[in-house]
């Protein structure tokens, strides 16, 4: 299988792993691997294993296929996305053996952006084997501080030291990152825990593909109307949260794009909805093919606040056809 970075948003949900790879073999992960550093190495030290990557950052992703593909490793993913996201959406229960963790961006002023919390600990553990391997480092004391207590408050998993953590770790390769804490004399938290036998209840469900989403409206609004009132619309309801940022009118065909965040508790996405003049003058709102998006339930609620909003703009506007569907029961 020759080294080829897969995107978060385009995996099968969930994707089946050894087929990937070619083979049955343990399970290994690296979340946030930046460079690659710590990656080739566990690359070079477990050629019995199936190896993956997770790391948001294209810059880090390109670094570590040059590395990777100058070692001609066959058994190693790399994923780009947010391993929420891809655990989430893209790994079936119980799959891993291994998982490490090197030095997770701190976000001193945001820590509710931090990789590690409770949620996150839950997830993980629904994913991982029986006895399954958890490593984290951190060079930061705060967030040493909130992994500690998350790990402490976990059901699921258990030291494998008699302490939390350690504070010196001479067996393990030093990330890039490590190296600059040690030399500018931070000291490291090594946390090496296990999945223990604690049952785990599985709530991350991958979201269901709905068919393409569209309502269509009756309007006696221009679409240079409708782009006029655009006063960025926000809609929440039952975990889908949508901003619409932008709208823009085609000079040259008869439709309005409309620049969209939408969030669900699986994933985030970044999409373009469309309100498109037919040639009976109604109006179809739906989701462009840009970017890969996928018609979940969060992009169906987008719809419908779409709609909501053009019905709310003129008393006579009518909704005349939807298959909208954002309900899970
Ligand atoms: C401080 S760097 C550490 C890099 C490397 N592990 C090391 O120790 O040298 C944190 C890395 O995590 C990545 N990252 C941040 N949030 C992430 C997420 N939600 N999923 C995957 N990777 C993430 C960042 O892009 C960055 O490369």
């Amino acid at each position: 299988m020759p080294l080829q970075t897969l995107q978060a948003t385009r995996l099968d949900w969930p994707m089946n792993w050894p087929q990937r790879f070619g083979r049955e073999a343990p399970m290994l992960l690296e979340i946030g691997f930046g460079g690659g550093h710590f990656l080739l190495d566990l690359a070079a030290r477990r050629p019995d294993a199936n190896i993956m990557g997770i790391e948001v950052s294209l810059p880090a992703i390109r670094r570590a296929e040059q590395k990777l593909k100058t070692a001609v490793f066959h058994h190693v993913q790399l994923i780009q996305g947010s391993a929420h996201t891809v655990l989430w959406t893209g790994c079936a229960p119980a799959i891993f053996d291994e998982v490490y963790v090197n030095f997770p961006d701190p976000w001193p002023k945001h820590p509710q952006r931090r990789v590690i919390n409770d949620t996150f600990l839950h997830l993980l553990a629904s994913r991982m084997g029986e006895n399954g391997r958890l490593a984290i480092a951190t060079d930061h004391a705060d967030y040493a501080e909130w992994i500690t207590d998350c790990l402490e408050r976990t059901p699921y998993f258990t030291s494998r030291l008699p302490t939390s953590f350690v504070t010196e770790d001479n067996e393990r390769l030093r990330t890039k990152y490590e190296q600059f804490a040690i030399a500018d004399g931070r000291t490291c938290h090594y946390y090496h825990w296990q999945r223990n036998k604690t049952a785990v209840a599985n709530p991350f469900h991958p979201p269901k593909e709905r068919p393409m989403p569209h309502t269509i409206l009756r309007t006696p609004l221009t679409l240079s109307e409708i782009s006029g009132r655009f006063n960025k619309p926000y809609a929440s309801e039952g975990g889908y949260t949508v901003r619409l940022i932008e709208i823009f009118q085609s000079p040259h065909y008869p439709a309005l794009l409309i620049d969209t965040y939408i969030s669900e508790p699986a994933l985030n996405q970044h999409v373009a909805l469309s309100i498109h003049q037919r040639d009976d003058g109604t109006m179809i709102v739906g989701l462009r093919e840009i970017g890969f998006p996928r018609p979940t339930n969060g992009v169906h609620f987008a719809i419908h606040a779409v709609t909501q909003w053009l019905l709310g703009l003129h008393p006579d506007t009518v909704l005349v056809k939807s298959n909208l569907n954002f309900d899970d029961t």
